[in-house]
């Protein structure tokens, strides 16, 4: 008999009215758990306990927070190996990519461990004689956290760190599709030594469970990752004198230029469109090349993606997982059609896989596509598609690259000076890299997007302080 993973609320594992099997997308007759799915009464619940639990939580000293977070950390890395079987098998990313998104969330830990030990304000004078002024970071209180499927463990952990460093109360509702993760974050936080209740998890879908968190008055921030129109839906529901913070979608373009060392240009596009089987918001998805190089560059990565394996995420051989779920399958398909009506050249994939076992197995595809305006080069089809775009200059490239509604990442591939900076000033995208692939980044450095990809103060680094902080200005008369 497959076991129950229950939900975390007020200090005990509970049933949910309602239980959700999920498969492996790998193999579909590897069941991988049933889950709880939580009511809105559960919301409420678990709400009126983090409110309690906050207060206590606030007041343990930041030396004591800081210990709890390293321990977290090391218990990440002591259950890496389990944690990162289990993502595999719900997400469909290889091991390899989930044992690093393991232990990426346990620096994230440990970073934030730090910062609980940096909570400065500062101090200073008053514009009036004999008056002392304070500017105070305060906690902000119960946050709700909203998480995609494509990052299980990663997204909880990294915005749950830096909500404990700053003395809040957490309650996660991770994606529907990705619970087996979220359910062993909330094992080890629940034996962390973190007062009870601080952490609660409520599993289920959206529209009832997610917009319960939204709408609730008691819930002082969401801190939401995931797509543009469930932002959207999310944006409408939370109230303005609420924290909202949104990381959603992106079109990244990568741009080669005709003096780039065309060896890693490939290195970077291969892995930034295929791996993670291009479900990642930093997919570059979007390849930006030379004209005088385009037909070099297009067939050394045709060259490579072929070759890439396809097949189980936990199969050491595997390069490519399959999409995480048949919804997720469908929607790639359907692109693919997009991509016929629009004229697209079709030089690799574009069809499912079989593999020895039954999975969302999709092929590496390389789509020709002229024109920035056709929607294969402008809406995120999230699996391992790359589009390429000819150019004839550096300025068309740059063009092209800020034609977009999103400005997630953005990436060059040049030696010349000049353009490298052209382009660090000139993209619109929260996150620009060089000589770099699309994906990627530190947890000590802001991490975001502009334009449809994000809105409200950036994650991670010590920026992360001001969507889980309040500020308080303080007068004193001496
Ligand atoms: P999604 O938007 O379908 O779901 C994300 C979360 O929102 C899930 O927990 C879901 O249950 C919840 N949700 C759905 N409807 C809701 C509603 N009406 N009210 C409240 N919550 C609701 O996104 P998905 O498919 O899980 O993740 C993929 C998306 O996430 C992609 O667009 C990807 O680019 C984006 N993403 C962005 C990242 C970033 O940092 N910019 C990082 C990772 C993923």
């Amino acid at each position: 008999m497959m076991d129950k993973l229950q939900n975390y609320i007020d200090g005990e594992w509970v049933d949910g009215a309602q239980w959700i099997e999920r498969q492996n997308p790998s193999d579909l007759s590897d069941c991988i758990g049933v889950y709880a799915q939580s009511s809105s009464h559960d919301v409420n619940s678990a709400v009126q306990a983090a409110k309690i639990a906050q207060m206590a939580w606030a007041g343990v000293s930041p030396q004591e927070r800081s210990e709890i977070l390293l321990d977290i950390a090391a218990s990440i890395l002591g259950r890496q190996e389990e944690i990162a079987h289990i993502l595999s098998r719900e997400e469909g990313k290889t091991l390899p990519e989930s044992r690093g998104e393991v232990g990426f969330s346990a620096s994230v830990f440990k970073y934030f461990s730090g910062e609980a030990l940096r909570l400065n304000g500062h101090a200073g004078r008053s514009i009036r004689t004999g008056v002392d002024v304070e500017v105070l970071h305060e906690p902000l209180g119960v946050v709700g956290m909203i998480t995609p499927w494509n990052f299980p463990f990663l997204m909880p952990a990294w915005k749950a760190a830096p909500a404990l460093a700053y003395g809040n109360s957490i309650i996660l509702k991770p994606s529907e599709f990705t619970n087996g993760s979220a359910h062993i974050l909330t094992q080890i936080m629940v034996d962390s030594g973190l007062p009870a209740n601080v952490f609660q998890l409520v599993m289920g879908g959206g529209p009832e469970v997610g917009q319960s968190l939204c709408g609730h008055p008691d819930v002082n921030g969401i801190s939401f990752t995931g797509s543009v129109p469930t932002g959207n839906k999310i944006a409408a529901t939370v109230s303005p004198d609420k924290h909202l913070q949104m990381e959603m979608g992106g079109k990244n373009p990568l741009i080669v230029m005709a003096d780039a060392n065309l060896g890693a240009a490939v290195d970077a596009a291969l892995r930034g469109a295929f791996h993670a089987t291009g479900q990642r918001c930093t997919a570059s998805s979007k390849l930006i090349v030379e004209q005088s190089v385009h037909d070099e560059f297009v067939a050394m990565l045709k060259e490579k993606a072929q070759a890439l394996r396809v097949g189980h995420a936990l199969s050491d051989s595997t390069e490519v997982g399959p999409l995480v779920n048949a919804a997720q399958l469908a929607g790639v398909e359907r692109y693919m059609e997009i991509a016929k009506q629009e004229g697209a050249e079709f030089l690799l994939g574009g069809s499912r896989v079989a593999c020895e076992t039954e999975g969302h197995y999709f092929a590496p595809t390389i789509l020709l596509a002229p024109f920035n305006a056709m929607r294969i080069n402008r809406e995120e089809i999230f699996g391992p598609v790359a589009t390429v775009i000819s150019v004839a200059s550096f300025e068309e490239a740059l063009k092209v690259a800020n034609d977009t509604e999103f400005g997630l990442s953005a990436s060059i591939y040049t030696q010349s000076l000049k353009h490298a900076v052209a382009f660090k000033h000139g993209s619109t995208a929260g996150m620009v890299q060089v000589n770099l692939p699309t994906f990627g980044g530190d947890y000590h450095v802001p991490f975001g997007g502009r334009g449809m990809s994000g809105s409200g103060s950036r994650e991670l680094g010590a920026y992360a302080r001001e969507f889980y902080t309040t500020v308080k200005t303080a007068y004193t008369a001496i």
